[in-house]
């Protein structure tokens, strides 16, 4: 069996950066920089322009991880797309990014997973390559949240943490003892309305309410995302936690061992309970939170393509990943570099 390895990584933010107090002086949100900083680390993020989307910054990313593995478009065996903001209802992000790639007949899936959603993919991928269905498999993660957040005073629970990036790795078959050892996965859906945007139902005819004109009319209720903060604080920690340590059981590791651990950023001072918690060292915890906000499926990607930029992920190093969101959905990750 052949094993797999991330053999490309990439990222791409649009150029705009929005900062904390622009949220305030731009969109006359009612609250400060110091508020959100104190809660979630976050500094800025960016927000794509108008006509820019999830395919088109995917593709931004994709390019940069397809030359950094060294292969074309035209040799991938699949295309996973990993998204909560969609350019379309249907068809997915992803046939839209393998246009855009010029490589037709490629197969082409979203995942649809949220935070967790590029955790998801890279255990699809793995899987792919190892069974030997798939030599390269392209994993992009990619948001265009600005679009679809309430930058009022009445959203600002929500739209004060998001921004838009995408992330994407290459996920190649090796004959190396190296690359994605275990990937644990969860999910609770008992917890689906605790953090979600419904925009329409699916069960009503029609399923968006019409106007007399026959235009259809979303309520603020089910057009903006909702969130219970607090439970989900409290659930992120105890699942990126006890995933994190059930990989390393299995392994018969410590958690100290791992040379980096990769969190998905939703949070700051989330990241940095657990990294206490579980008595990492800080500087094994990198993060991109401060200016990016929280970038759900692209988190871990565009953190993980930035340190190997830098020159920080070396051969041999043991990596850990975690991550949890809306769904809930939960998965840690332990790949040798
Ligand atoms: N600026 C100023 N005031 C605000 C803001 C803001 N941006 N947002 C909310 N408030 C106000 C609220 O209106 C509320 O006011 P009230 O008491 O007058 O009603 C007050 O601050 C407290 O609101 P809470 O929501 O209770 O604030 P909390 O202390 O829980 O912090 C936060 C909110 C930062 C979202 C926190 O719950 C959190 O970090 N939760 C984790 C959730 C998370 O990170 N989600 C990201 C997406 S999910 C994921 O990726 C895993």
């Amino acid at each position: 069996m052949k094993n797999a390895y991330i053999s490309g990584t990439g990222y791409y933010y649009p150029p705009r950066v929005v900062t904390n107090q622009d949220l305030v002086d731009q969109y006359g949100i009612d609250t400060s920089d110091e508020w959100i900083q104190k809660r979630t680390g976050i500094k800025a993020r960016h927000f794509a322009d108008e006509g820019v989307g999830s395919a088109e910054m995917g593709h931004h990313a994709a390019k940069m991880a397809l030359d950094n593995a060294g292969i074309k478009a035209t040799e991938l065996d699949m295309i996973l797309f990993c998204t909560l903001s969609p350019d379309h209802t249907f068809p997915g992000s992803g046939v839209y990014l393998q246009a855009r790639l010029e490589c037709p007949g490629v197969p082409a899936m979203d995942i649809r997973n949220q935070c967790s959603g590029f955790l998801y993919g890279l255990q699809t991928a793995a899987a792919l390559v190892k069974s030997g269905a798939a030599k390269h498999v392209l994993l992009v993660g990619a948001e265009t949240h600005s679009a679809a957040l309430d930058l009022t005073t009445r959203g600002r629970g929500v739209s004060s943490l998001f921004g838009d990036a995408a992330g994407a790795v290459v996920v190649s078959a090796t004959d190396e003892d190296r690359g994605i050892q275990h990937i644990v996965l969860g999910a609770d859906g008992r917890y689906g309305d605790v953090l979600c945007q419904k925009i329409w139902d699916i069960t009503k005819r029609p399923f968006i309410p019409l106007d007399e004109d026959g235009n259809g009319v979303v309520s603020p209720e089910m057009m903006w995302a909702h969130m219970d903060g607090k439970l989900v604080f409290k659930n992120a920690v105890e699942k990126m936690i006890t995933s994190l340590a059930a990989i390393c059981w299995d392994y018969k590791m410590q958690v100290t061992d791992l040379d980096m651990v990769l969190f998905h950023q939703a949070n700051l001072r989330i990241n940095q309970f657990i990294q206490q918690t579980m008595g990492l060292d800080e500087a094994k915890v990198p993060s991109n939170i401060e200016r990016c906000g929280n970038t759900t499926a692209a988190t871990i990607p565009t953190l993980l393509a930035e340190q190997v930029e830098q020159g920080k992920v070396e051969p041999g190093m043991k990596m850990g990943m975690a991550a949890f969101g809306s769904g809930f959905t939960w998965g840690a990750a332990y790949l040798v570099w």
